[in-house]
């Protein structure tokens, strides 16, 4: 019942130990990814009959994973992360502190486990193929006995989505397995729409007001442009009082708002390569009211990433598994934060902008950008006017009076040319004496505080050697 073929004896092999065992100690990743990939172990554990206790790892360094074989569990289940700490898992395991279960997509580091469910390892990529909230989910179809666990799909789809696994906005690779199951399992419904973010909460000004991916010449970051632009369509703007959102409007004004975006890009110059972005493949819940977060799994994921990325994942646990009053209100609060300070982070990196190399760029926003959301404010400011998308980005930022918080992102294009950013920044953070990992489109590390400038040379050093 394992939907991915390749991984189904990994899976398998796994669940049997984990059915077998006491209980587990659930350690997983704080971001959406690892949220969702907690939630779905947990519940399938739950429903298995394993008695599980969850903790939340923002890192996984050396010091985390003695912290965790202090607590003397036996078995020890790491989600989202684990395959590139295998060495020092692997040295715990051996001195009988807990045995490891890994289920992850993260790229391994050199040693060898028992029962490790990661694509890498069967050649499914890791950084578009499958999340670990997909890993966890063929994990949970391996674990399931009376209940059928597809209804967990929907919180993969949240994952791999969160981790922006989708290429050219659809899910590809094993993740199209798990959507065709939750489809099947009429928990998702995958359709064809514009493809900005906010379709379900944002009024219709903002919403194309904070179009970036195409920017929309008169539109974008164009309050009064975007009202204007509605208005010409024929859209009425508000309904009794209230904003009208995208979810709101009939297919017809939807059609009419899409063509003329389109039309308007082509009139002032906007690539149709870029302009083929606007429209892309959307996963939403049916089971969930219309215009809320929780109905579409990209405004889901964004809402998990406010909590977990500011030391709340219990919040973002609890909506995950279900919480639908406390939980979700902190949520929302947490989310405005969160959307300020991205906002805030863009602002500073516009201001002060990025200093460029012949084959690397970076930034050094010391306190100015909170170090567990400085990756996402990379990724965001890459492509924006200043930082080009033809060499990779480095972000630094403080993370306590010793350490500096290190995160790069890539492209696809520069993948496909050899870029290996969880080698170049492993790599370079090891050269200063910090570690780091992750994947080949985005990584990230922790060095010392002071080191950055040595670390760029080293990373520019792997990236030249990479893309020869
Ligand atoms: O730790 P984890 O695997 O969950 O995080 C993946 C990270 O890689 C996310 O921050 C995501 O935004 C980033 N990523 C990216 N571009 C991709 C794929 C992933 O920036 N195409
Ligand atoms: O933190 P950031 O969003 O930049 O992380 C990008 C990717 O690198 C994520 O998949 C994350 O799990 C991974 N990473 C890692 N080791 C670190 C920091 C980040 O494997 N020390
Ligand atoms: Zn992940």
């Amino acid at each position: 019942m394992v939907p991915v073929p390749e991984l189904a004896d990994r899976a398998r092999a796994c669940a049997d130990r984990l059915r077998s065992v006491d209980d587990v100690l659930l350690a997983s990743h704080i971001d959406a990814d690892g949220l969702t990939s907690a939630a779905i172990a947990a519940q399938a554990l739950e429903r298995a009959g394993v008695p599980t206790e969850l903790v939340f790892k923002n890192q996984l360094d050396d010091e985390e994973i003695a912290s965790i074989a202090a607590r003397e569990f036996e078995t020890v289940l790491f989600t989202d992360f684990g395959s590139g700490q295998l060495e020092t898992i692997a040295e715990h395991a051996a001195r009988g502190d807990f045995e490891p279960i890994i289920v992850d997509h993260h790229q391994p580091a050199d040693a060898e486990t028992q029962y490790h469910l990661n694509p890498l390892l069967e050649g499914i990529d890791g950084a578009s193929e499958l999340s670990g909230a997909g890993a966890c989910y063929l994990l949970a179809r391996a674990l399931e006995a009376d209940v059928d666990n597809r209804d967990l799909a929907k919180l993969a789809v949240v994952g791999a989505v969160g981790d922006m696994q989708a290429v050219d906005g659809e899910l590809v690779g094993a993740n199209r397995e798990i959507v065709a199951e939750g489809v099947e399992a009429d928990i998702l419904k995958e359709g064809t729409d514009l493809a900005l973010y906010g379709t379900q909460t944002r009024p219709l000004p903002k919403l194309l007001e904070y179009a970036d991916r195409p920017r929309i010449p008169g539109v974008s970051g164009d309050q009064s442009g975007s009202i204007q632009f509605l208005e010409s369509v024929g859209i009425p703007l508000k309904d009794d009082g209230e904003w009208r959102r995208w979810v709101d409007l009939s297919m017809a004004e939807r059609q009419s708002v899409i063509s003329a975006l389109l039309q308007r890009g082509v009139d002032r110059g906007v690539s149709a390569d870029a302009l083929d972005s606007l429209v892309g493949t959307t996963y939403t819940f049916p089971g969930v009211s219309k215009g809320t977060e929780l109905r579409d799994a990209s405004e889901f994921s964004t809402l998990l990433n406010a909590t977990a990325r500011y030391e709340r994942a219990d919040v973002g646990l609890a909506v995950c598994l279900g919480d639908r009053g406390d939980a979700l209100d902190r949520a929302r609060r947490l989310l405005a934060n969160h959307r300020r300070n991205l906002s805030e982070g863009l602002e500073w990196v516009r201001e002060h902008g990025v200093e460029t190399r012949p084959s690397v760029q970076f930034f050094d926003a010391g306190e100015a950008i909170r170090e567990t959301i400085v990756g996402i404010v990379a990724g965001m400011a890459f492509g924006t006017s200043g930082v080009d998308r033809d060499r990779p980005i480095v972000a630094f930022a403080e993370k306590s009076d010793q350490e500096i918080k290190v995160s790069a992102r890539g492209t696809a294009e520069l993948v496909g040319r050899g870029l290996d950013l969880s080698a170049a920044v492993g790599t370079a953070s090891r050269a200063v004496g910090g570690d780091g990992g992750g994947h080949d489109i985005a990584a990230g590390a922790t060095i010392p505080g002071g080191s950055q400038e040595a670390f760029i040379d080293r990373f520019e050093e792997c990236v030249v050697e990479q893309l020869a």
